[in-house]
């Protein structure tokens, strides 16, 4: 989703800019401007599509300068509509949204003020311009205060060269102090790799920056000190090395983050907690979510301890109603994920005890929660999850194992050890999926078919294809395909079946024959030996303790998703209108 950059200092802004925001490329974004300030004057240049297209500009003078991706909300991707905006003498760049916008417009729109884009940022420099009187910091707080919504925002005023102002409301923003210069950045990448130190702000905290020193404000604007965050050195863009693309590299690496995950001690201090525990809930968006659905039956079937998983864009306004000893556990990669905060938020004032389960450290999510586990995938490049989400799973089998011992059930945590090697076997037996792929490129629909366990494997199979090969397709409990989608099922729609768990394997196979008896060709994904002629199109993964399955089944369909894509022309790595990381609702 949107990214912000700002630089001032001893150096051209440019070229600081442009490196920046192509380490925010990832979090995937359609438009891309930048704006820097020289001898009182904006240079403004934006572009439709990638970062490099700005590059074609040239170098642009000024020590001081703001650049921004955009990812569409209000208004087409367009040059237009790409950030920064400049109205008289403030050019503004932010992230979010503001859901006051359309009466602010109207304001200005009454004041006889012209806009220059459809968005909804663009009346941020209208405000800022309008309450301006001679004092830039007055003027921004004034402006802010007029804002609702969310907001991440860094501002520059022509008769200021010497400073830029940040503001955060819901929407990450990070300062960067280095010698005789600063940064602002929505992420950590674009700071950590100019070395700077870095600083978070907190919702309705602001920042005066100069190159010289950076002046941070709480939310009553009173002056206040703040504590530099720790990172480490894989906040810098990681590199492509061998691969042709991220997800590929990043597949190959779902041995090394579920090892690292399940080697991350787990803070005894819990123990307690989980002795009290009497129900899960668990909070989640797109992949994050599938990865709670496939960890339920892991949790219930080791610990007897019942999970609910919700969607979190629908809990935060469903009115939940929370078991007293209620412990939510909030799954995302980026630890940005503006709805699953907004869920962790209200479980915690409805009272539960909330942990974070994310994969970036010192993310939003982890200030929310009471607790943070960590996933030690890596940094995570492709803006579709591969191997976020395996690292999601050990870490629940883990939490499953910790609560079943607290509830006093015995526990194969030796299993759990196993699973990093017999991941690196399937995703070298995986290998052979690229042959699938053909058949799938010509495909209407796809179905992926599962039962238990294998049901949200089924579903992280049917959304990666969907995200990065743009062909339509449905994650389908495989006992209800009968009761009405079994309609569309035919030769052209290809059906991949899981088949993980012996006691429901008969059943899954009455919806094979279902299926192929409707002309549809089967493709099967199973770790149960007695299968591995069933249907013509087989592929056998290694076996495990059952419940942990999906961690191993969900790789030959992220592979077969990868090589999808690939032979249709697709960018995996860069899907269309799908964002790495959502800070929007
Ligand atoms: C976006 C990403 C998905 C991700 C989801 C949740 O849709 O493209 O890959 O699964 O957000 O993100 P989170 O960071 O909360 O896991």
């Amino acid at each position: 989703m949107c990214g912000i950059v700002g630089y001032i200092g001893r150096r051209s802004a440019a070229p600081v800019l442009l490196e920046g925001l192509k380490r925010l490329e990832y979090r995937g974004y359609d438009s891309a401007g930048i704006a820097v300030l020289q001898g009182g004057c904006f240079t403004v240049v934006k572009r439709k599509g990638r970062v490099r297209e700005l590059e074609r500009a040239g170098n642009l003078e000024g020590n001081v300068g703001i650049g921004h991706t955009r990812w569409a909300t209000h208004g087409a991707p367009s040059e237009r509509n790409a950030h920064p905006h400049v109205y008289g003498k403030f050019a503004v760049v932010h992230n979010g949204i503001l859901e006051n916008f359309a009466a602010l417009k109207e304001e200005c729109l009454q004041r006889g003020e012209a806009f220059a884009s459809e968005t909804d940022s663009e009346v941020i420099a209208h405000f800022i311009a309008h309450a301006y009187h001679g004092d830039f910091l007055q003027a921004v707080r004034d402006a802010v205060a007029r804002l609702s919504g969310s907001f991440a925002i860094a501002v520059l005023c022509s008769d200021y060269p010497d400073c830029m102002i940040a503001v955060r409301e819901k929407s990450p923003l990070i300062v960067g102090t280095g010698e005789k210069e600063a940064m602002v950045a929505s992420d950590l990448p674009a700071i950590a790799a100019e070395g700077m130190r870095a600083y978070s702000l907190a919702d309705g905290e602001s920042a005066l920056i100069r190159a010289d020193g950076v002046v941070f404000y709480d939310s009553d604007c009173h002056p206040i000190e703040k504590n530099s965050v720790s990172y480490s050195c894989e906040s810098d863009a990681p590199r492509l090395g061998e691969y042709p693309h991220f997800m590929l590299k990043e597949i190959a690496e779902i041995p090394k983050s579920v090892s690292r995950t399940l080697e991350e001690p787990f803070p005894s201090e819990l123990d307690g907690l989980l002795r009290s525990t009497e129900r899960i809930y668990i909070v989640a968006c797109g992949t994050a979510y599938h990865s709670g659905i496939a960890a339920k039956y892991a949790i219930e079937t080791l610990a007897r301890v019942p999970v609910e998983v919700h969607i979190a864009s629908e809990f935060r306004y469903s009115d939940p109603i929370l078991s007293p000893h209620a412990l939510v556990l909030a799954v995302s990669q980026s630890g940005e994920t503006a709805d699953t905060i907004a869920a962790a938020k209200l479980a915690k004032e409805l009272g539960a005890t909330v942990i974070a389960v994310v994969n970036v450290v010192g993310s939003s999510l982890t200030e929310v929660a009471d607790f943070a586990l960590y996933t030690r995938a890596g940094r995570e490049i492709s803006v579709a999850a591969t191997k976020s989400f395996n690292a999601q799973l050990a870490l629940l089998y883990r939490f499953a194992c910790r609560l079943a011992e607290a509830k006093g059930r015995s526990c194969d945590f030796a299993s759990l050890k196993n699973l990093a090697p017999l991941a690196a076997r399937t995703v070298e037996l995986s290998r052979r999926i690229a042959e699938w792929s053909g058949d799938f490129t010509r495909a209407k629909c796809v179905y992926f078919l599962g039962r238990g366990a294998d049901y949200g494997t089924a579903l992280e199979g049917s959304l990666k294809l969907k995200e990065i090969s743009y062909l339509p397709g449905e994650g389908y409990p495989a006992g209800e395909l009968k009761h009405g989608s079994l309609a569309l099922v035919g030769r052209d729609t290809p059906v991949v079946v899981l088949l993980t768990q012996t006691a429901l394997a008969e059943k899954t196979m009455n919806a094979v024959h279902e299926v192929e008896a409707r002309g549809a060709t089967v493709y099967l994904v199973t770790s149960l030996r007695d299968y591995a002629d069933a249907t013509a199109h087989t592929l056998v993964i290694p076996s495990c303790v059952e419940c942990f399955s999906p961690v191993l089944a969900v790789i030959p369909l992220q592979l077969l998703a990868y090589h999808t894509a690939v032979s249709m022309g697709r960018d995996p790595d860069k899907p269309r209108n799908l964002a790495k990381s959502v800070t929007v609702e």
